[in-house]
């Protein structure tokens, strides 16, 4: 029912194929124009993952949390066309007054990692988990997940999380209940809970596919933290061995990896932490240091432009963008922002009203703590 409600109100367009012999300096110039023409009705966010092309056009750039905050605040735009993937633009839809239109210029921009858990998925292992652990977990589930995980989440007492907050986030939820249920990412989730001294063998995962709590283990009564099995497609390229390969040949660069990395990665890096934080460290440098970063490639090739003071490499030499966050370029925006001036609104999200209500309420919590 929910599947077929966020189907119908989200009519999936296609950009028409014109579009994709137009100029560089022409795409430039129209929004450019349309920008202009909207004024403050309009505003473009950009994840700092996105191309420089669209980039180049955002009122704000950030990461999920700050755009997340941007939105919330913005009381005056009548457009929000949110460059980013789709889960960003559901959240600034419900952080967003009814009178404000979220638009996606590309419906195929998504997460693989939020389609790693499902609502049916999250309903069999919450009725399952209560059998065993009764009522002593809270739900936690990064932003990165659909907008009905986020109301399941907020219907259960729990609350949304970015990787810039998920520490303080995990620490209010331990003082509500016992146990965590964090989804959609066991990495974040696990790196976030051993920095806060919970022990791997106090850790379980949840496995959506077979629905069964893997954990070696004798005592499931030990268990503190339920980690969904969910992981990014991006940040599960860089390995042990890409660390190896720097130390060994580079063994005064520095090496920052994103949380969603694995624990083994975190644990050999030399620091870890969100997108901003990645993106404050590199600008705090001294000139001359060395970084090798592990995270998404359309930042580390900002980072390494905008900082030709410092040596900065990619920590695996061959990765590539998120390629669905890549999905939202200069022809898509501009498709979009025509749409807009000619009043056809393409790829609006729109979460129905019974799902919003719920998932505010965990954002909320979140928003309220950070
Ligand atoms: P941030 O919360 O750091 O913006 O990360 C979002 C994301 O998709 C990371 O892969
Ligand atoms: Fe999702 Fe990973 Fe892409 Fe982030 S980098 S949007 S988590 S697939």
């Amino acid at each position: 029912m929910e599947l077929l409600d966020i189907l119908e109100h989200e009519k999936k367009e296609m950009m028409p194929e014109s579009y994709k012999n137009l100029t560089t300096a022409e795409m430039e110039r129209r929004v450019k124009e349309i920008k202009e023409k909207f004024g403050s009705k309009l505003y473009i966010p950009g994840h700092h993952y996105q191309k420089d092309e669209v980039v180049q056009f955002s009122d704000v750039t950030g990461d999920s949390l700050q755009l997340a905050q941007a939105a919330a605040l913005n009381k005056e735009a009548e457009y929000i066309v949110f460059c980013g993937v789709h889960f960003m633009a559901e959240t600034a839809d419900m952080l967003t007054s009814e009178n404000q239109k979220v638009i996606l210029p590309d419906m195929r921009a998504g997460c693989s990692m939020a389609d790693m858990a499902d609502i049916d998925q999250t309903d069999r292992a919450w009725e399952k988990l209560q059998i065993v652990f009764g009522d002593t977990i809270l739900p936690l589930t990064y932003v990165n997940s659909t907008a009905a995980i986020k109301a399941f989440v907020g219907k259960n007492g729990g609350a949304t999380v970015t990787s810039s907050n998920a520490k303080k986030m995990l620490e209010w939820a331990f003082t509500q209940k016992q146990r965590i249920l964090f989804l959609p990412d066991q990495h974040l989730g696990r790196n976030t809970a051993y920095d806060l001294g919970v022990p791997l063998d106090k850790m379980a995962i949840w496995n959506p596919i077979t629905n069964e709590l893997e954990y070696d283990g004798n005592n499931v009564e030990e268990i503190v933290v339920i980690l969904w099995k969910g992981h990014c497609s991006v940040h599960e390229n860089f390995t042990v061995k890409n660390i190896e390969h720097i130390r060994k040949t580079e063994p005064d660069m520095n090496i920052i990896v994103h949380p969603e990395c694995s624990r083994e990665v975190v644990g050999l890096s030399d620091y870890a932490g969100s997108t901003k934080y990645i993106i404050d460290m590199i600008e705090a440098a001294e000139p001359g240091t060395k970084w090798a970063i592990g995270t998404e490639m359309n930042l580390v090739n900002r980072l390494i432009q905008n900082h030709s003071d410092k040596k900065i490499v990619s920590l695996n030499p061959f990765m590539c963008p998120c390629l669905t966050m890549n999905r939202i370029d200069l022809p898509h925006l501009l498709w979009s922002l025509e749409g807009l001036e000619k009043e056809e609104i393409s790829n609006q999200i729109i979460v129905p009203e019974h799902i919003t209500k719920d998932a505010v309420l965990a954002l909320d919590r979140m928003l309220a703590n950070v």
